[in-house]
């Protein structure tokens, strides 16, 4: 179960062979600049192994973007998080820097939030931001999220939550009309 691919990209499941290539993103110091530093080779590997469980307990977790013409471009997916606590569900998004500034995490980011709204049903999204990563929090604005809160994590270090309701996605049937005017832009109740 993968989001839809878009004009440019392509999703799939990580994989023990992304070792790599997982290492060179999460790795890099620009990728990793608002983390507490870059990850090593094991702990790239433990981002893998932390997604296949996703993918064996949920269904879904963070996925391998590639380009259509399968280049490498980073990670993107949704993930539980606790915020304050509570249980819920992240779109979370990796580029690597060559390929930053040309749309594609807004472009992934975009398919993520249309699965978690569709295929999961899920009522709401979030995004955990450090406040002063203006690129994740832009990503975050164009996929229609506002800040909600803050979160105050276990390490002290607090982030800014971006989040979006879905509103139902059938709108309701208009009331039946006697008159047989147009009246579509009134309130049906
Ligand atoms: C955040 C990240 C994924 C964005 O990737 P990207 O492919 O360059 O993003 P997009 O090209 O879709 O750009 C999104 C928006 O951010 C804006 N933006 C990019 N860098 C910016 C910066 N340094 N300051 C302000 N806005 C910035 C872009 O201009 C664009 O907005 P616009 O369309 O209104 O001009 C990428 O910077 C990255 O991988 N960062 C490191 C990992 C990370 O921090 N992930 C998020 C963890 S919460």
């Amino acid at each position: 179960m993968v989001p839809s691919p878009t004009s440019r990209l392509r999703f799939r499941e990580m994989a023990l062979e992304d070792l790599d290539a997982m290492a060179r993103l999460l790795g890099d110091p620009v990728v990793m600049a608002y983390y507490p530093r870059p990850k090593t080779r094991p702990e790239a590997l433990a981002w893998i192994e932390w997604n296949l469980r996703n993918y064996r307990e949920h269904g879904y977790g963070l996925w391998i973007v590639d380009s259509d013409d399968g280049t490498f471009l980073g990670d993107c997916g949704l993930t539980w998080q606790r915020v304050n606590g509570l249980p819920r569900l992240e779109v979370g998004y990796h580029v690597l820097p060559e390929f930053q500034g040309r749309g594609l995490a807004t472009e992934a980011a975009l398919a993520c939030r249309d699965f978690a709204r569709d295929v999961l049903g899920n009522p709401e999204l979030v995004a955990i931001i450090h406040p002063e990563n203006q690129a994740s929090l832009r990503v975050a604005e164009k996929l229609g999220m506002v800040q909600r809160d803050d979160d105050h994590g276990d390490s002290g270090l607090v982030r800014t939550v971006m989040a979006m309701e879905f509103r139902a996605s059938r709108a309701e049937p208009p009331a039946p009309e006697r008159d047989g005017a147009d009246h579509s832009k009134r309130s049906s109740r």
